[in-house]
């Protein structure tokens, strides 16, 4: 877990009680509808830890960050506990953004009872989270909520893993993260 906007995590038991133990959440602690988010890439040091901060950023720029519930994750588990990619780190200091969160990996099924919108950045997310029982109603690629991309396929909007590239695909996927938090921010109405 990072040190993002976080809900707070229910009480848990000690040692091993925890692998036999599914807590149901309390009806008081369900989010209000739409309110929570949980971006998901790969490996949670690139794309989403950006979309997580692009997103509080835009919403504090709206004055309704206290709406919102932010979070995210990856689908792998290599980088948890470390920062964001420093190119990551550089291209949203460079924009006046911070990026909070500490890399974690996806806590199924717990992740889709806490957040209401499951957001994947490519199909590939997408598919492993549906593979772990995210519900489908509720998982939607980031950039179908960007309104200029509205009728195109998913082929066509995935938001592309930058880790193995430059600098300027950072930008790039910068880009397109702002406007598909945007695009997400009207959505739900604010
Ligand atoms: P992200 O990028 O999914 O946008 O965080 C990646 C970061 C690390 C790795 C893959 C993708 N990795 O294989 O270590």
């Amino acid at each position: 877990m990072g040190g993002g906007v976080r809900a707070d995590p229910a009480p848990q038991p000690a040692g091993d009680d925890i692998l036999n133990h599914i807590s149901p959440i309390p009806h008081s602690t369900v989010p209000d509808p739409k309110s929570s988010i949980l971006f998901v890439c790969l490996g949670n040091i690139c794309r989403s830890p950006l979309a997580e901060g692009i997103f509080l950023h835009a919403a504090r720029q709206r004055s309704v960050a206290d709406r919102f519930t932010v979070d995210s994750c990856g689908t792998g588990g290599w980088h948890v506990g470390e920062r964001p990619d420093k190119r990551a780190r550089a291209v949203a200091k460079k924009n006046g953004v911070e990026l909070p969160s500490l890399a974690r990996t996806l806590d199924a099924p717990r992740d889709f009872e806490r957040f209401h919108w499951i957001i994947p950045m490519d199909r590939q997310n997408k598919a492993d989270l549906l593979d772990a029982g995210a519900p489908k109603d509720r998982t939607r690629l980031f950039r179908s909520f960007d309104p200029a991309l509205a009728s195109a396929p998913e082929s066509d909007i995935e938001v592309p893993d930058p880790y193995w590239g430059g600098d300027d695909g950072f930008d790039q996927v910068f880009r397109m993260i702002s406007d598909a938090c945007e695009g997400m921010l009207a959505e739900l109405g604010t």
